[in-house]
């Protein structure tokens, strides 16, 4: 069969693969390839066990794989056959050199602009999809247009939105769609061609356009936004503690003004994910590479509440229980860095399992999806770890339950059952206000949430 355009998606991750799909599914006219350079995470794309957990992702990749949706390693062979490609490669923080811990790693994207001049024999539309420090285009173009011949490169910003654990929807019905290009006549013509491809499911006022570098600053000033009303909460969930208010009750109170919005203000043990993180990180590289140092600081707060608060959360644990944690068994219930994906990186539980494990507790650990991660990431770490699937069984002679991850499977486990299974004085740490605190009170637990006076029984 003919198709009308050749698409080509360069890493197969939680961003390659999930966008790539949706775009097979939805342009059943256009080729999407996607190739990575790890040939287990291609194979895994190609087989009944996904790289990547999220709900309804599997029902597309079976409707499209085969027909228009294509996984395969043979990255140089798909730059030659693929006029539009995006670069969704990972773009870490950099943990060397300059700007160490703050900059993001550029390593993975600079090896893809080569790897498509070395390997294009056609001109090419290659879409940032990967988030990136503004002013990265600028540098792609110049890698790209280095080589000689006719060949000519257009370089969009297509920076991506979508949630973990939400994608499907995310990407099938996203708030917008932002396109950056250079303002000239090819690179308004490359945008139009990208904006033709989402309009196969994305209605026109949906679809943002922009010049390139307020393409690329957005979405790291979106994830700042969004870091931040997280971090917000939780300072004021620390205030709540002190003064017996309830951060619930002040969420909504505030978030029912339409102004400010009710979402993302969920207190919690704090936000975790490959993205908050980095990109705020990246964004105050950026201010102090512009001298900027006030706006830099601004921002760094966001992530310095962030760990302000696990270090709040897993201090109340060490009080509560009488200051000692040495060779008592605490249940970490989610390991994920938030519910419905399998995804552990920058995980709060990673951190608060890393502290308990120094207090030489003894951790039993479950989640429903995350498992597997979670032994990689704690495979050097010392000390007591057992991963138990069954929750009722993870929690059977532990002393206290840590709830870390929103899994709504939580939210209706019988903890009647789980108490009478536990060491008394039993405690749950909420650290997601997920519990029936009275309910779980009356059962006879010790129950501590966030930003909530604690229900205890001493
Ligand atoms: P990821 O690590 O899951 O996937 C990146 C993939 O790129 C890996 O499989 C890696 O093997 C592959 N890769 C690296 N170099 C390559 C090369 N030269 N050729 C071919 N493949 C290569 O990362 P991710 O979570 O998908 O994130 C990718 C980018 O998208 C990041 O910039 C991130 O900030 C951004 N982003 C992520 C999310 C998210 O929810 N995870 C959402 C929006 C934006
Ligand atoms: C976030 C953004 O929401 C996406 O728009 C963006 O595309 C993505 O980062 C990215 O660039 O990677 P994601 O990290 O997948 O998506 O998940 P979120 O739903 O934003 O949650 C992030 C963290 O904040 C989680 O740990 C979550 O539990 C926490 N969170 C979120 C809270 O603690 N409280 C809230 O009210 C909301």
């Amino acid at each position: 069969m003919e198709f009308k355009t050749n698409i080509l998606g360069i890493g197969a991750g939680y961003v390659g693969g999930p966008s790539m799909v949706m775009i097979a599914a939805k342009c059943p006219d256009c080729k999407v390839t996607v190739v990575d350079i790890n040939p287990q995470r291609i194979a895994a794309w190609n087989s009944d066990q996904l790289p990547v957990y999220e709900p309804g992702l599997e029902e597309l990749v079976q409707k499209t794989r085969g027909k228009n949706l294509f996984f395969s390693t043979e990255l140089e062979k798909a730059i030659s056959e693929n006029d539009m490609i995006f670069v969704c490669v990972n773009t870490p923080t950099k943990t060397f050199g300059a700007g160490a811990g703050m900059a993001a790693d550029l390593q993975y994207w600079e090896q893809t602009a080569r790897q498509i001049l070395e390997n294009a024999q056609s001109s090419k539309i290659v879409i940032e999809k990967s988030t990136l420090p503004i002013k990265t285009a600028q540098a792609m173009e110049r890698i790209l247009n280095s080589g000689k011949g006719n060949i000519t490169f257009d370089v969009l910003s297509n920076p991506e939105f979508m949630a973990e654990g939400t994608a499907v929807s995310d990407l099938e019905n996203p708030d917008r769609v932002l396109i950056g290009s250079r303002e000239t006549e090819s690179g308004l013509a490359a945008r139009a061609r990208l904006v033709e491809i989402y309009s196969h499911w994305i209605k026109p006022e949906k679809i943002l356009t922009s010049n390139i570098w307020s393409a690329e600053l957005s979405k790291l000033v979106a994830n700042a936004f969004l870091a931040q009303r997280v971090s917000s909460i939780n300072s004021i969930s620390a205030l709540c503690e002190k003064a017996d208010a309830d951060i619930s009750e002040v969420a909504k109170a505030v978030g029912t003004d339409s102004r400010i919005g009710s979402k993302f203000l969920q207190a919690g043990v704090g936000f975790g994910g490959s993205c908050f993180k980095k990109d705020i990180l990246n964004l105050v590289y950026l201010c102090h590479f512009y001298g900027l140092p006030e706006v830099a600081a601004y921002w760094e707060s966001v992530v310095k509440m962030n760990d302000y608060q696990q270090r709040r959360f897993i201090a109340n644990i060490l009080r509560s229980m009488f200051n000692t944690l040495a060779g008592k068994k605490v249940c970490v219930m989610g390991f994920s860095f938030k519910a419905d994906t399998g995804d552990t990186r920058e995980s709060p539980a990673l951190y608060i399992t890393r502290m308990l494990l120094e207090e030489h507790a003894e951790v039993v650990i479950t989640d429903p999806k995350a498992l597997k991660n979670a032994a990689d990431d704690l495979k050097r770490d010392k000390g007591k770890i057992q991963y138990r699937e069954d929750p009722y069984e993870a929690a059977a002679g532990c002393h206290a339950l840590v709830i870390l991850t929103d899994w709504n499977v939580y939210k209706t486990l019988d903890y009647q059952r789980i108490y009478t299974s536990m060491v008394k004085p039993a405690f749950i740490f909420d650290g997601r206000n997920i519990v029936d605190l009275q309910k779980c009170f009356e059962i006879g637990f010790n129950v501590f949430p966030v930003g909530k006076p604690a229900w205890t029984h001493f």
